[in-house]
Protein backbone atom coordinates (compact mmCIF):
# COMPACT_ATOMS: atom_id res chain seq x y z
CA UNK A 1 0.00 0.00 0.00
CA UNK A 2 1.15 3.68 -0.82
CA UNK A 3 0.94 5.90 1.89
CA UNK A 4 0.13 9.90 1.75
CA UNK A 5 2.65 11.88 3.02
CA UNK A 6 2.89 15.79 2.01
CA UNK A 7 5.70 17.57 1.75
CA UNK A 8 6.89 18.31 5.28
CA UNK A 9 6.47 14.32 6.67
CA UNK A 10 3.48 14.86 7.88
CA UNK A 11 1.01 11.47 7.17
CA UNK A 12 -1.97 12.63 5.80
CA UNK A 13 -4.54 9.54 7.43
CA UNK A 14 -8.11 12.01 7.67
CA UNK A 15 -10.12 13.22 5.17
CA UNK A 16 -13.11 15.41 6.06
CA UNK A 17 -16.19 15.24 3.63
CA UNK A 18 -18.22 18.12 3.42
CA UNK A 19 -21.52 16.46 2.09
CA UNK A 20 -23.47 19.51 1.61
CA UNK A 21 -23.22 22.99 1.84
CA UNK A 22 -26.85 23.18 3.28
CA UNK A 23 -27.41 24.00 6.69
CA UNK A 24 -30.84 24.28 8.98
CA UNK A 25 -28.95 27.23 10.65
CA UNK A 26 -27.29 30.13 10.31
CA UNK A 27 -24.56 30.88 13.34
CA UNK A 28 -23.61 34.40 13.49
CA UNK A 29 -19.60 33.09 13.03
CA UNK A 30 -20.59 31.28 10.02
CA UNK A 31 -22.99 33.16 8.02
CA UNK A 32 -24.95 36.03 7.62
CA UNK A 33 -28.90 35.89 8.19
CA UNK A 34 -29.78 35.42 4.69
CA UNK A 35 -27.30 32.70 4.39
CA UNK A 36 -24.96 32.21 1.66
CA UNK A 37 -25.14 31.66 -1.97
CA UNK A 38 -25.62 27.76 -2.81
CA UNK A 39 -24.26 25.35 -4.60
CA UNK A 40 -26.28 23.98 -7.88
CA UNK A 41 -27.62 20.41 -7.21
CA UNK A 42 -25.48 19.39 -10.15
CA UNK A 43 -22.59 20.05 -8.76
CA UNK A 44 -22.64 18.74 -5.56
CA UNK A 45 -21.12 15.18 -5.89
CA UNK A 46 -23.21 12.12 -5.62
CA UNK A 47 -22.38 9.76 -2.94
CA UNK A 48 -21.44 7.16 -5.51
CA UNK A 49 -18.56 9.68 -6.09
CA UNK A 50 -17.62 10.26 -2.63
CA UNK A 51 -17.47 6.57 -2.16
CA UNK A 52 -15.18 6.77 -5.25
CA UNK A 53 -12.77 8.54 -3.64
CA UNK A 54 -12.99 7.49 -0.34
CA UNK A 55 -11.53 4.09 -1.83
CA UNK A 56 -9.29 5.41 -3.37
CA UNK A 57 -7.99 7.34 -0.43
CA UNK A 58 -8.14 4.21 2.25
CA UNK A 59 -5.74 2.17 -0.62
CA UNK A 60 -3.50 5.00 0.37
CA UNK A 61 -3.16 5.03 3.64
CA UNK A 62 -6.71 7.16 4.68
CA UNK A 63 -8.07 5.29 7.60
CA UNK A 64 -10.15 8.44 9.12
CA UNK A 65 -12.88 10.13 7.45
CA UNK A 66 -15.71 12.75 8.92
CA UNK A 67 -18.61 14.03 7.58
CA UNK A 68 -18.83 17.41 7.85
CA UNK A 69 -21.47 20.62 6.14
CA UNK A 70 -23.10 22.56 5.80
CA UNK A 71 -24.82 20.75 8.07
CA UNK A 72 -24.81 16.94 7.06
CA UNK A 73 -27.32 15.43 8.62
CA UNK A 74 -30.02 17.37 5.89
CA UNK A 75 -28.54 15.53 3.04
CA UNK A 76 -31.31 12.48 1.95
CA UNK A 77 -30.08 9.10 1.86
CA UNK A 78 -27.24 9.54 4.58
CA UNK A 79 -27.80 6.48 6.34
CA UNK A 80 -27.35 4.03 3.45
CA UNK A 81 -24.41 6.27 2.34
CA UNK A 82 -22.90 5.82 5.80
CA UNK A 83 -23.62 2.13 5.92
CA UNK A 84 -21.77 2.13 2.64
CA UNK A 85 -18.63 4.25 3.36
CA UNK A 86 -18.18 2.13 6.88
CA UNK A 87 -18.21 -1.46 4.61
CA UNK A 88 -14.90 0.57 2.49
CA UNK A 89 -12.00 -1.39 3.46
CA UNK A 90 -8.93 0.67 5.17
CA UNK A 91 -11.46 2.77 6.79
CA UNK A 92 -11.65 2.44 10.45
CA UNK A 93 -12.95 5.93 11.99
CA UNK A 94 -15.82 7.00 11.02
CA UNK A 95 -17.44 9.79 12.43
CA UNK A 96 -19.77 13.12 11.23
CA UNK A 97 -19.86 17.00 12.81
CA UNK A 98 -23.32 18.10 13.20
CA UNK A 99 -24.96 21.33 14.88
CA UNK A 100 -27.59 18.79 16.44
CA UNK A 101 -30.87 20.10 15.76
CA UNK A 102 -31.86 16.65 13.78
CA UNK A 103 -29.60 14.41 15.72
CA UNK A 104 -32.14 13.19 18.31
CA UNK A 105 -33.69 10.64 15.62
CA UNK A 106 -30.62 10.02 14.14
CA UNK A 107 -28.31 8.87 16.91
CA UNK A 108 -29.42 5.35 17.23
CA UNK A 109 -29.90 5.24 13.38
CA UNK A 110 -26.36 6.64 12.52
CA UNK A 111 -24.59 4.57 14.83
CA UNK A 112 -26.46 0.83 13.40
CA UNK A 113 -25.37 1.89 10.02
CA UNK A 114 -21.94 2.46 11.37
CA UNK A 115 -20.84 5.65 12.19
CA UNK A 116 -18.66 5.23 15.33
CA UNK A 117 -18.69 9.02 17.34
CA UNK A 118 -20.02 12.15 16.65
CA UNK A 119 -18.89 16.03 17.33
CA UNK A 120 -22.10 18.37 17.96
CA UNK A 121 -21.34 22.40 17.88
CA UNK A 122 -22.87 23.86 21.01
CA UNK A 123 -22.29 27.73 21.92
CA UNK A 124 -24.59 28.31 24.84
CA UNK A 125 -26.34 26.34 27.23
CA UNK A 126 -29.00 29.44 27.68
CA UNK A 127 -32.29 29.78 25.92
CA UNK A 128 -31.74 32.96 24.41
CA UNK A 129 -28.18 33.66 24.21
CA UNK A 130 -28.50 30.14 21.89
CA UNK A 131 -31.17 31.43 19.82
CA UNK A 132 -28.96 34.91 19.13
CA UNK A 133 -25.75 33.22 18.45
CA UNK A 134 -27.80 30.57 15.82
CA UNK A 135 -30.53 32.76 14.91
CA UNK A 136 -32.21 29.46 15.74
CA UNK A 137 -34.39 28.25 18.41
CA UNK A 138 -33.80 24.65 18.93
CA UNK A 139 -31.23 24.50 22.12
CA UNK A 140 -34.02 21.60 23.92
CA UNK A 141 -33.60 19.46 20.19
CA UNK A 142 -29.80 20.11 20.84
CA UNK A 143 -29.60 18.72 23.88
CA UNK A 144 -31.98 15.96 23.43
CA UNK A 145 -29.76 14.94 20.13
CA UNK A 146 -26.27 14.98 22.64
CA UNK A 147 -28.54 13.04 25.41
CA UNK A 148 -29.50 10.18 22.73
CA UNK A 149 -26.16 10.05 21.59
CA UNK A 150 -24.74 8.97 24.93
CA UNK A 151 -27.63 6.88 24.94
CA UNK A 152 -27.09 5.01 21.10
CA UNK A 153 -23.55 4.40 22.25
CA UNK A 154 -21.47 6.89 19.94
CA UNK A 155 -18.17 6.94 21.40
CA UNK A 156 -16.89 9.76 22.36
CA UNK A 157 -19.81 12.28 22.11
CA UNK A 158 -17.59 15.52 21.61
CA UNK A 159 -19.35 18.42 22.23
CA UNK A 160 -17.41 21.54 20.44
CA UNK A 161 -17.90 25.30 22.29
CA UNK A 162 -16.73 28.35 19.93
CA UNK A 163 -16.02 30.87 22.97
CA UNK A 164 -16.30 34.52 21.13
CA UNK A 165 -15.01 37.47 23.81
CA UNK A 166 -18.09 39.15 25.49
CA UNK A 167 -20.69 36.76 23.77
CA UNK A 168 -20.24 33.44 25.79
CA UNK A 169 -17.13 33.42 27.47
CA UNK A 170 -19.00 33.35 31.03
CA UNK A 171 -20.06 29.88 30.01
CA UNK A 172 -16.90 28.56 30.06
CA UNK A 173 -17.12 27.16 33.15
CA UNK A 174 -20.84 25.75 32.73
CA UNK A 175 -19.70 23.76 30.01
CA UNK A 176 -16.30 22.46 31.64
CA UNK A 177 -18.45 20.89 34.11
CA UNK A 178 -20.25 19.02 31.97
CA UNK A 179 -18.10 16.76 31.80
CA UNK A 180 -17.97 16.17 35.50
CA UNK A 181 -21.52 14.17 35.25
CA UNK A 182 -21.60 13.27 31.57
CA UNK A 183 -18.85 11.16 29.44
CA UNK A 184 -18.87 14.05 26.90
CA UNK A 185 -15.61 15.92 25.99
CA UNK A 186 -16.11 19.29 26.20
CA UNK A 187 -13.68 21.20 23.74
CA UNK A 188 -13.05 24.83 24.06
CA UNK A 189 -12.53 26.54 20.11
CA UNK A 190 -10.88 29.72 19.82
CA UNK A 191 -12.60 31.72 17.47
CA UNK A 192 -11.46 31.87 14.30
CA UNK A 193 -11.16 34.46 11.17
CA UNK A 194 -14.23 32.72 9.21
CA UNK A 195 -16.82 34.62 8.90
CA UNK A 196 -19.10 36.00 6.03
CA UNK A 197 -20.16 39.18 8.09
CA UNK A 198 -16.54 39.96 8.42
CA UNK A 199 -17.01 40.21 12.32
CA UNK A 200 -14.01 38.82 13.13
CA UNK A 201 -11.63 40.67 15.12
CA UNK A 202 -8.24 39.70 17.31
CA UNK A 203 -9.93 40.99 20.58
CA UNK A 204 -12.76 38.92 20.23
CA UNK A 205 -11.00 35.96 20.85
CA UNK A 206 -10.32 34.05 23.58
CA UNK A 207 -6.91 32.15 24.07
CA UNK A 208 -7.26 28.47 25.37
CA UNK A 209 -4.94 29.51 28.09
CA UNK A 210 -7.34 32.16 29.82
CA UNK A 211 -10.20 29.34 29.52
CA UNK A 212 -8.03 26.95 31.20
CA UNK A 213 -7.51 29.59 33.88
CA UNK A 214 -11.16 30.43 33.93
CA UNK A 215 -11.84 26.52 34.35
CA UNK A 216 -9.06 25.50 36.86
CA UNK A 217 -9.50 28.81 39.42
CA UNK A 218 -13.17 27.89 39.91
CA UNK A 219 -13.63 24.10 39.56
CA UNK A 220 -9.79 23.00 40.12
CA UNK A 221 -7.02 21.55 38.51
CA UNK A 222 -6.66 19.73 35.50
CA UNK A 223 -4.36 17.20 34.79
CA UNK A 224 -3.74 15.91 30.98
CA UNK A 225 -4.76 12.84 29.28
CA UNK A 226 -1.71 10.93 28.00
CA UNK A 227 -1.18 8.08 26.24
CA UNK A 228 -2.24 6.64 23.09
CA UNK A 229 -5.89 7.60 23.81
CA UNK A 230 -4.66 10.91 23.54
CA UNK A 231 -4.40 10.67 20.06
CA UNK A 232 -3.82 13.02 16.92
CA UNK A 233 -6.25 15.78 16.68
CA UNK A 234 -6.02 19.40 17.04
CA UNK A 235 -7.32 19.13 20.59
CA UNK A 236 -5.05 18.82 24.09
CA UNK A 237 -6.85 16.84 26.20
CA UNK A 238 -7.37 17.43 29.97
CA UNK A 239 -9.57 16.06 32.44
CA UNK A 240 -10.02 17.07 36.34
CA UNK A 241 -7.75 15.81 38.78
CA UNK A 242 -10.03 15.43 41.14
CA UNK A 243 -11.35 11.73 39.14
CA UNK A 244 -14.73 12.98 39.94
CA UNK A 245 -15.41 13.72 36.49
CA UNK A 246 -16.21 10.70 33.58
CA UNK A 247 -15.86 12.83 30.80
CA UNK A 248 -12.97 14.91 29.59
CA UNK A 249 -12.37 19.06 28.27
CA UNK A 250 -10.07 19.59 25.10
CA UNK A 251 -8.60 22.95 23.93
CA UNK A 252 -8.44 23.85 20.52
CA UNK A 253 -6.06 26.55 19.85
CA UNK A 254 -5.77 27.37 16.08
CA UNK A 255 -5.23 31.35 16.92
CA UNK A 256 -3.04 31.31 20.08
CA UNK A 257 -0.81 28.40 19.39
CA UNK A 258 -1.24 26.43 15.96
CA UNK A 259 -1.16 22.96 15.41
CA UNK A 260 0.04 22.84 11.68
CA UNK A 261 3.23 20.85 12.42
CA UNK A 262 0.96 17.25 13.60
CA UNK A 263 -1.95 18.15 10.48
CA UNK A 264 -2.81 15.34 9.02
CA UNK A 265 -5.83 15.69 6.91
CA UNK A 266 -7.01 17.25 3.64
CA UNK A 267 -11.03 18.20 3.29
CA UNK A 268 -13.13 17.48 0.19
CA UNK A 269 -15.49 20.03 -0.23
CA UNK A 270 -19.34 19.35 -1.37
CA UNK A 271 -18.40 20.23 -4.54
CA UNK A 272 -15.69 18.27 -5.11
CA UNK A 273 -12.60 19.72 -4.48
CA UNK A 274 -9.79 18.71 -2.36
CA UNK A 275 -8.51 21.80 -0.35
CA UNK A 276 -5.22 21.13 0.99
CA UNK A 277 -5.61 23.41 4.16
CA UNK A 278 -8.65 24.97 6.23
CA UNK A 279 -7.28 27.80 5.08
CA UNK A 280 -6.16 27.44 2.16
CA UNK A 281 -7.66 28.40 -1.06
CA UNK A 282 -5.71 26.21 -2.77
CA UNK A 283 -7.96 23.80 -4.28
CA UNK A 284 -7.36 20.51 -6.46
CA UNK A 285 -10.43 19.65 -8.54
CA UNK A 286 -11.62 15.95 -8.09
CA UNK A 287 -14.67 16.23 -9.75
CA UNK A 288 -13.99 16.54 -13.34
CA UNK A 289 -12.15 13.84 -13.20
CA UNK A 290 -14.74 11.78 -11.60
CA UNK A 291 -17.34 13.12 -14.50
CA UNK A 292 -14.84 12.23 -17.62
CA UNK A 293 -13.96 8.77 -17.60
CA UNK A 294 -11.03 8.78 -16.01
CA UNK A 295 -9.28 5.89 -14.03
CA UNK A 296 -8.54 5.78 -10.56
CA UNK A 297 -5.24 6.03 -11.56
CA UNK A 298 -5.61 9.67 -12.01
CA UNK A 299 -7.76 10.44 -9.05
CA UNK A 300 -5.52 9.03 -7.25
CA UNK A 301 -2.75 11.14 -8.79
CA UNK A 302 -4.73 13.97 -7.78
CA UNK A 303 -4.86 13.35 -4.59
CA UNK A 304 -1.44 12.91 -3.52
CA UNK A 305 -1.10 15.73 -5.51
CA UNK A 306 -3.54 17.51 -2.85
CA UNK A 307 -1.08 16.30 -0.11
CA UNK A 308 2.07 17.21 -1.85
CA UNK A 309 0.85 20.95 -2.10
CA UNK A 310 -0.47 21.14 1.24
CA UNK A 311 1.30 24.42 3.02
CA UNK A 312 3.43 24.30 6.08
CA UNK A 313 1.34 26.30 8.36
CA UNK A 314 -1.11 28.61 8.44
CA UNK A 315 -0.97 32.23 8.96
CA UNK A 316 -4.43 33.44 10.82
CA UNK A 317 -2.05 35.18 13.56
CA UNK A 318 -0.15 37.45 11.72
CA UNK A 319 -1.79 40.65 10.14
CA UNK A 320 -1.14 40.24 6.76
CA UNK A 321 -3.47 36.97 6.51
CA UNK A 322 -5.37 37.01 3.71
CA UNK A 323 -9.20 35.32 4.71
CA UNK A 324 -10.34 32.61 2.67
CA UNK A 325 -13.03 32.94 0.07
CA UNK A 326 -15.10 30.34 1.57
CA UNK A 327 -17.41 30.48 4.15
CA UNK A 328 -16.77 27.92 7.23
CA UNK A 329 -20.17 26.40 5.83
CA UNK A 330 -18.46 26.01 2.09
CA UNK A 331 -15.54 23.81 3.69
CA UNK A 332 -17.27 22.01 6.85
CA UNK A 333 -14.94 23.15 9.34
P1 LIG B 1 -11.57 14.80 15.79
O1 LIG B 1 -10.28 15.21 16.42
O2 LIG B 1 -11.43 13.75 14.75
O3 LIG B 1 -12.67 14.48 16.76
O4 LIG B 1 -12.14 16.02 14.95
P2 LIG B 1 -11.89 17.56 14.97
O5 LIG B 1 -11.85 18.11 16.31
O6 LIG B 1 -10.74 17.83 14.06
O7 LIG B 1 -13.22 18.00 14.19
P3 LIG B 1 -14.40 19.03 14.43
O8 LIG B 1 -15.19 19.00 13.15
O9 LIG B 1 -15.14 18.72 15.67
O10 LIG B 1 -13.68 20.41 14.56
C1 LIG B 1 -13.40 21.04 15.79
C2 LIG B 1 -12.79 22.39 15.56
O11 LIG B 1 -11.46 22.22 15.09
C3 LIG B 1 -13.53 23.25 14.52
O12 LIG B 1 -13.54 24.59 14.92
C4 LIG B 1 -12.67 23.06 13.30
O13 LIG B 1 -12.79 24.13 12.42
C5 LIG B 1 -11.29 22.97 13.92
N1 LIG B 1 -10.37 22.26 13.05
C6 LIG B 1 -10.47 20.99 12.59
N2 LIG B 1 -9.43 20.68 11.80
C7 LIG B 1 -8.65 21.80 11.76
C8 LIG B 1 -7.44 22.14 11.09
O14 LIG B 1 -6.86 21.36 10.34
N3 LIG B 1 -6.94 23.38 11.29
C9 LIG B 1 -7.56 24.29 12.08
N4 LIG B 1 -7.00 25.47 12.23
N5 LIG B 1 -8.71 24.01 12.72
C10 LIG B 1 -9.25 22.80 12.55
N1 LIG C 1 -14.05 29.58 14.58
C1 LIG C 1 -13.94 28.41 15.24
N2 LIG C 1 -14.74 27.34 15.02
C2 LIG C 1 -15.73 27.50 14.13
N3 LIG C 1 -16.69 26.65 13.71
C3 LIG C 1 -17.44 27.28 12.77
N4 LIG C 1 -16.99 28.53 12.57
C4 LIG C 1 -15.92 28.69 13.40
C5 LIG C 1 -15.03 29.76 13.67
N5 LIG C 1 -15.13 30.94 13.02
C6 LIG C 1 -16.85 25.31 14.24
C7 LIG C 1 -18.30 24.91 14.43
C8 LIG C 1 -18.23 23.41 14.32
C9 LIG C 1 -16.94 23.11 13.60
C10 LIG C 1 -17.07 22.36 12.35
O1 LIG C 1 -16.35 24.37 13.32
O2 LIG C 1 -18.79 25.32 15.65
O3 LIG C 1 -18.19 22.81 15.59
FE1 LIG D 1 -24.54 25.80 10.06
FE2 LIG D 1 -22.28 24.96 11.29
FE3 LIG D 1 -22.29 27.28 9.96
FE4 LIG D 1 -23.69 27.07 12.22
S1 LIG D 1 -21.41 26.86 12.01
S2 LIG D 1 -24.43 28.01 10.29
S3 LIG D 1 -24.39 25.02 12.17
S4 LIG D 1 -22.57 25.28 9.06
Amino acid sequence: MKTLVDGYKRKIDYLRVSITDRCNLRCVYCMPPEGIELMESKNILRYEEILRIAGIAAKNGVTKIRLTGGEPLVRKGLLDFIRKLSEVPGVEDLSLTTNGVLLKGFAKPLKDAGLKRINVSLDSLKRERFAKMTRGDDLDRVQGGLEESLKAGLNPVKINMVVIKGFNEDEVLDFALLSKTKPYHVRFIEYMPFDAEAGWQKDKCLSVNTMREIIEAHAGPLEPVRGAAAGAGPAIRYRFKDGDAIGEVGFISPVSEHFCGSCNRLRLTADGKLRTCLFSDNEIDLRTALRDGSGDGIIEKLIFRAAAEKPERHHINENVFKKCSRTMSLIGG
